[in-house]
């Protein structure tokens, strides 16, 4: 089978270390494997997604502009991946809708992330609920095999196979089981004033989150500000989660691995270790933050860049969508 990628980001926030973790670096090295492979990479902004809490409508607009440009400035190839929006290929809301059918209430329920996202909302959206149909249709629709994502998104993975599972059951094999792709290192990197909790793009601390576009000096003040424990070992330990998370940053930034972090510094207490995961942090995002700013200040080649992105994907989900309504039995226009 050829290896067909697909992942989304939503265009909520402003994108953070954690996006590129588990997100951008893996877009781009999938892209690669796809490309060698013969295969194709699809990656897209899901604006949809962003609707399902409290948004402003002017800032959607601009945001998802900027992950454009960011997914650009981290190593998408346009002329390699479909790189679009969500919202312009009509097929995606049709497939959710079709996809409710097979769709567990129950499950939808037990989503760890729906859980909490409505904790404490005064208004919690019925899009909300089913965000994860929308999801398993934006990957059903592309035929995925492969979907690089972070370890939050795991339990709406299982449940997108579930979905085309029970698809298949019902209506005839139509379906492949897509498998996630999670980085050995950094698939969950945490708020670095509270360790405990997922760094992200909203509900996060500011001052524990690494946003993309940070300035050096913002950078190297929130890893000097980082929480870690008393002692003086570098090592990866459930009793150390700070150090643990600032360990897997340096690995991630670096590309050295968390082992060869952990016999470096051992000993020799926080400051220099920490000074060390600035730096890396700076050098890696300063040349990802000068081609953001090249990119994103040309919104006509954006623009460009998306329609053909998105003219290529609807040839790819049309005839997906076409059989999916036919093998659920609608009498389709002649
Ligand atoms: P989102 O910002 O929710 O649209 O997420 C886009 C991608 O980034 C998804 O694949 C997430 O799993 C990934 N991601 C978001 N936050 C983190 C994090 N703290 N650590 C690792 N991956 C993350
Ligand atoms: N739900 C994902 C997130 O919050 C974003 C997403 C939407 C996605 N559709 C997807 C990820 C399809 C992978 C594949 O991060």
């Amino acid at each position: 089978m050829t290896m067909r990628v697909f992942s989304g980001i939503k265009p909520s926030g402003d994108p953070t270390f954690g996006n590129y973790s588990g997100g951008f670096r893996q877009y781009a090295a999938t892209q690669d494997i796809a490309a060698a492979e013969g295969g194709q990479a699809f990656f897209c902004i899901v604006d949809l997604h962003a609707i399902t809490v409290e948004y402003e409508p002017a800032e959607l607009r601009r945001r998802t502009l900027d992950i454009a440009a960011m997914l650009f400035a981290t190593g998408l190839d346009p002329a390699r991946s479909i790189v679009f929006v969500q919202s312009h290929v009509e097929a995606h809301a049709e497939a959710a809708w079709l996809l409710s059918a097979v769709t567990s209430y129950g499950q939808l329920g037990r989503m760890t992330q729906f859980k909490e996202k409505r904790e404490g909302q005064e208004f919690v959206s019925a899009a909300l609920f089913s965000y994860p149909t929308l999801m398993a249709g934006d990957i059903l629709l592309y035929r995925t095999t492969t979907v690089p994502i972070g370890d939050d998104q795991r339990q709406h993975l299982e449940l997108a196979r579930d979905i085309a599972a029970r698809f298949n059951a019902r209506f005839g094999d139509t379906f492949v089981l897509p498998e996630g792709v999670f980085p050995e290192v950094g698939a969950r990197i945490m708020d670095l004033q509270d360790p405990g909790d997922k760094m992200g793009k909203t509900g996060s601390s500011e001052a524990g989150t690494i946003r993309m576009l940070d300035a050096p000096d913002v950078i190297r003040r929130k890893v000097r500000s980082a929480v870690t424990d008393s002692g003086r070992d570098v090592v990866r330990s459930p009793e150390k989660p700070g150090v643990t998370n600032l360990i897997e940053i340096l690995s991630v930034a670096t590309g050295e691995p968390p082992e060869a972090v952990e016999s470096r510094y051992d000993g020799q207490g926080y400051g220099p270790f920490k000074q060390d995961v600035a730096e890396a942090l700076v050098e890696l995002l300063v040349p990802i933050q000068a081609r953001y700013e090249e990119l994103r200040a040309d919104e006509t080649e954006l623009h460009r860049l998306l329609a053909i992105g998105a003219e290529k994907a609807r040839g790819e989900a049309a005839p997906v969508l076409e059989t999916m309504y036919e093998r659920m039995g609608f009498a389709r226009p002649q």
